[in-house]
């Protein structure tokens, strides 16, 4: 599952003969969709391995799995926490762990070994692990302190807190066994054991509503204590917690930052085996002493950080250091009247994490003294700055998306986020500054000094890009480099939306998880990374952001009262129905459907009671419809209407979808009644729909490209219509000369749906396409991710509206999901989730001569590349083992298709099943497989 891509892809070609008699050792071992996660809350955690098979219909027809708290037992096979015995299953994801009851602190080591089809084993795994956390409240000794200082009452930021406290391990190095922190935050926090760094996470303990729930982390520290002193320092910062997030200018009344707490604190927990048995549990609570006079004077995710090297404490962090100016702690019991946390959750989900480097490919001097670095990529992140000057000489980052004509940096699209770090230098020799609590949205870095610092030159500063670190799962490459350009960018956009939460936009004062964003993005995101914990980690979120009434938010977490406002809009309240839906089709996850259920039909039940005629007139919040589509581009001569969906057609579309997704919902997990109950209101709302807004001829009220295929694509429309509604989908392009003129939901659905109906051509020529609107207009002039906006810029005219207008906004790159199901072909099947069965169909077409690429499924890597050689095409197929596929190989002629050199019908494990329009279509298992068929274009 998680190697390195393109080298198994070029490997699709190669058809090794299969000498294997047995199965492999069975790889990429998870725990709740982790590599050897620790300190999780999950009591009956769910596991997951792949089966490791070339042969051709290499199936897994049995499994055993040994899970110990020894490593020793498992060594000699025994399973003391659970021996699940052979069993008879070709399961080998979502395998709930039904052993001794797990309690906290549990170790966990586990190995699994299956058997194929002719009942031969395969080799043990190699063990993998994973540890519980604290499960109970009583499992927390801890308290929560924070710095004495009072805060004044104006809002203003204050300087991030440092926290310290020392204490004795009796014996030697070798006398600490083990020792895991648990840890956590109202705020940010940054952890240090003996001067020297614990984990890689950034920003954690990252963002949920923190009145309801706070994450903690767990980390295994045992390399890092000493016998004798030892010292734990730690660093607040006022991160979703205590600073300022998107939004809060607007709320009326509302406080500019501090929306959950005023002062950031800290939670801490070291637990130590000793040697002989002994423990020992260091704990946050009035012994330690924090002061405020550190070197960070403001941390804030939105405006940056200041940072002041002069006030740096060598050592703080360290026993020896002299704290004696340090004031105690305070105790801040204060929270729990006040509405504080209710409940403390291990983190699910990868952490925030340094992903990648970029090294700026240009400096420039715009102005004297303001030096602008381009890091050639719009990313999302802060830079390392290396430089040397005068003590006291103020150096100040600001960071921009784009440029002024003249080289300047362009500000006004961030709006109210400043992005600006500081740092005021201690004057002895090179220094090396990279920030603690922040993070912005930019390709650009402009560096000023307030007196010119000596060597700053194009290696002063690197790009340090990071984002909740979900492993990359796709890969795309093809003949045309724009679409290559565009598969980046849209990767590109999505790094730079996941933090914690998948929001809209990483560089604005806004940067909240917008519902709808996510609603168009998820498949994509599916297919480029593995959003499993991602989203383990976010349906919470909605939940915890639903109103009593079962209104969804538009975005979560929801930090000013979804009661009073932000909530129940069409298609971004859906995203609570749909994400979720998403996440079980591609990773099969009925546990996150059925502690999701209840909320998704409360939701359905809210939009129907509000709207008993069936038709989504009332209560629609905001009601953003399909946001941002053709008519708000601002062009010379441009139409600014016709564009736009109605929105009470919009809105019944997505009430009918999301009715017939909670009747799936409830017919995943077994519960028929309501599956039944549902589908039949769902028919109901279809029924209504066409009533009221479609016409006998299959016009639908609006006649916008986005209808139809708003329309088409959630099968709202009698069979007998689909084929008028495609065509005048189509026609509705010549008010445009051919264009696009979708907004963030529609336009998915227009490229799938182009393609479903017989116009893959015209869904090639919109892709291919370079004049306004378009995603290749954006990337002739210079797009690195998605805009916001198809017009975020326009020669002439210049940068649209600054008051939106991001250049990193993933819900148009949704087309990703397009590139990946039409040009590889790689199609869930609608019936099976997790890619156990799944659809391989590429459509060549726009003129590409080749493609290549794969998504690693929870399942394995599925990979495809096909090539078209005058009138021959190849398409070779790589299918994970345990799984099964159908292939459509695009040919002119079906009977003249081979595979590995002979008649494809005669070729082992390929069944014939039908010729299609344009396609011969085959069943296939596991394994590799080189299909060429004629090919006439
Ligand atoms: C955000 C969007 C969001 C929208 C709601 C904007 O400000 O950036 O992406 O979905 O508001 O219409």
């Amino acid at each position: 599952m998680l190697l390195p891509v393109m080298s198994v892809v070029t490997s699709v070609a190669g058809h090794p003969p299969a000498t294997q008699k047995a199965p492999s050792t069975p790889t990429d071992l998870r725990c709740e969709y982790l590599v050897d996660p620790l300190g999780i809350d999950a009591t009956a955690p769910r596991l997951s391995w792949e089966m490791v098979d070339s042969r051709r219909g290499a199936v897994q027809q049995a499994y055993r799995i040994l899970v110990a708290d020894d490593p020793d037992l498992l060594n000699a096979d025994t399973g003391s926490l659970w021996d699940s015995g052979k069993v008879i299953s070709d399961q080998s994801i979502q395998v709930v762990f039904a052993g001794q009851p797990l309690r906290a602190r549990t170790r966990a080591w586990w190995k699994v070994r299956v058997w194929d089809q002719d009942d031969q084993p395969s080799p043990w795994s190699r063990p993998a692990h994973w540890t519980m956390g604290l499960l109970d409240p009583s499992d927390w000794q801890a308290k929560w302190i924070g710095d004495v200082t009072p805060a004044p009452a104006n809002l203003g930021p204050l300087p991030a807190p440092m926290l310290r406290k020392t204490f004795n391990v009796a014996g030697d190095r070798h006398t600490v066994k083990r020792a895991t922190v648990y840890v956590t935050a109202l705020g940010l926090y940054e952890l240090r054991i003996n001067g020297r760094r614990v984990g890689d996470h950034l920003l954690a303990p990252e963002w949920t509503d923190y009145h309801k729930r706070v994450q903690y982390q767990a980390y295994d520290v045992s390399d890092l204590l000493q016998g004798g002193r030892n010292a734990i320092g730690v660093m607040l910062g006022d991160g979703w917690y205590a600073g300022k997030i998107g939004l809060t200018g607007i709320v009326p009344g509302g406080p500019p930052r501090a929306i959950y707490g005023r002062q950031p604190r800290l939670r801490l927990q070291l637990e130590i085996e000793l040697a002989g048995g002994r423990t020992q549990t260091i704990v946050s609570d009035e012994s330690w002493h924090g002061t405020t006079d550190g070197p960070i004077r403001v941390s804030d995710l939105l405006d940056g950080e200041t940072y002041d090297a002069r006030r740096e404490m060598p050592g703080w962090d360290t026993p020896d250091f002299d704290d004696s100016s340090w004031s105690p702690v305070v105790i801040a019991a204060v929270f729990d009247p006040a509405g504080g946390p209710q409940k403390l959750v291990a983190q699910p989900n990868e952490p925030i994490r340094i992903v990648k480097e970029l090294r700026p490919i240009g400096m420039t001097e715009p102005q004297p003294g303001v030096y602008v670095f381009d890091l050639g990529q719009n990313m999302v992140g802060w830079c390392r700055l290396t430089l040397r000057g005068r003590a006291g000489t103020v150096v100040t980052l600001r960071h921009a998306e784009v440029l002024n004509p003249d080289g300047t940096i362009y500000t006004a699209n961030l709006r109210g986020a400043a992005q600006t770090d500081r740092y005021t230098l201690r004057g002895d020799g090179i220094e090396v500054f990279e920030p603690h609590f922040t993070y912005h949205g930019f390709r650009y870095v402009e560096v000023t000094a307030d007196c010119e610092p000596e060597e700053l030159s194009i290696d002063s500063v690197v790009g340090r890009v990071f984002h909740s670190a979900a492993p990359l799962v796709g890969e795309f490459e093809c003949s045309s480099p724009l679409l290559n350009k565009l598969w980046q960018n849209i990767v590109w956009t999505q790094r730079s939306n996941m933090h914690s939460t998948p929001t809209d936009c990483p560089q604005r004062d806004e940067r909240l998880g917008w519902m709808g964003d996510i609603l168009a993005f998820a498949q994509t995101a599916c297919f480029n990374m593995d959003m499993a914990a991602f989203f383990t980690k976010w349906v919470p979120d909605i939940r915890d952001a639903q109103t009593d009434d079962g209104r969804y938010p538009d975005f979560a977490p929801h930090p000013f009262d979804p009661a009073q406002r932000f909530s129940n809009v069409p298609a971004w309240g859906d995203a609570g129905v749909f994400v979720p839906w998403c996440a079980y089709r591609n990773y099969g996850d009925t546990r996150m459907i059925a502690q999701h259920f209840e909320s998704a039909k409360r939701w359905v039940d809210y939009v129907h009671a509000q709207n008993p005629d069936l038709l989504w007139k009332n209560s629609r919040g905001n009601d953003y419809g399909d946001w941002l589509n053709a008519d708000t581009l601002k062009l010379e001569g441009w139409p600014t209407t016709g564009a736009a969906m109605p929105k009470e057609v919009f809105a019944t579309a997505f009430f009918a979808r999301s009715t017939e997704i909670v009747s799936r919902m409830a017919a995943a997990i077994g519960r028929d009644q309501e599956a039944q109950r549902y589908a039949k209101l769902a028919a109901d709302i279809r029924k209504a729909f066409n009533r009221a807004y479609v016409q006998p001829d299959g016009r639908i009220q609006g006649d916008t490209q986005a209808g139809y295929a708003i329309a088409l694509h959630f099968n709202l429309l009698p069979d007998e219509l689909h084929e008028a509604a495609a065509r005048r989908m189509v026609e509705c392009f010549q008010r445009y000369d051919g264009h696009i003129s979708t907004g963030f939901h529609s336009t998915i659905c227009l490229m799938n749906e182009l393609t479903r109906n017989g116009y893959n051509d015209e869904a090639y020529r919109l892709i291919n396409n370079r004049t306004m609107p378009s995603w290749g207009y954006a990337i002739d002039h210079g797009a690195t991710t998605i805009w916001e906006r198809w017009d975020g810029y326009v020669e002439g005219r210049g940068f649209q509206n600054p008051g939106m207008n991001s250049f990193a906004h993933y819900a148009l790159g949704s087309v990703g999901e397009w590139m990946y199901r039409t040009i590889l072909g790689i199609n869930p099947d609608p019936r099976v989730p997790a890619y156990k069965r799944f659809i391989i169909r590429p459509r060549p077409g726009g003129g590409l001569t080749w493609a290549r690429g794969s998504y690693d499924s929870i399942h394995g890597q599925i990979a495809v590349d096909w090539r078209i050689d005058a009138s021959r095409i190849s398409l070779n197929v790589a299918v994970p083992a345990n799984t099964t596929t159908t292939v459509y190989v695009p040919t002119t002629d079906p009977t003249r298709v081979t595979e590995s050199g002979i008649p494809a019908a005669q070729a082992e494990g390929v069944e014939l099943m039908r010729s299609a329009e344009g396609a011969a279509v085959y069943r296939v298992g596991a394994g590799r497989y080189s299909f060429a068929a004629d090919w006439t274009k």
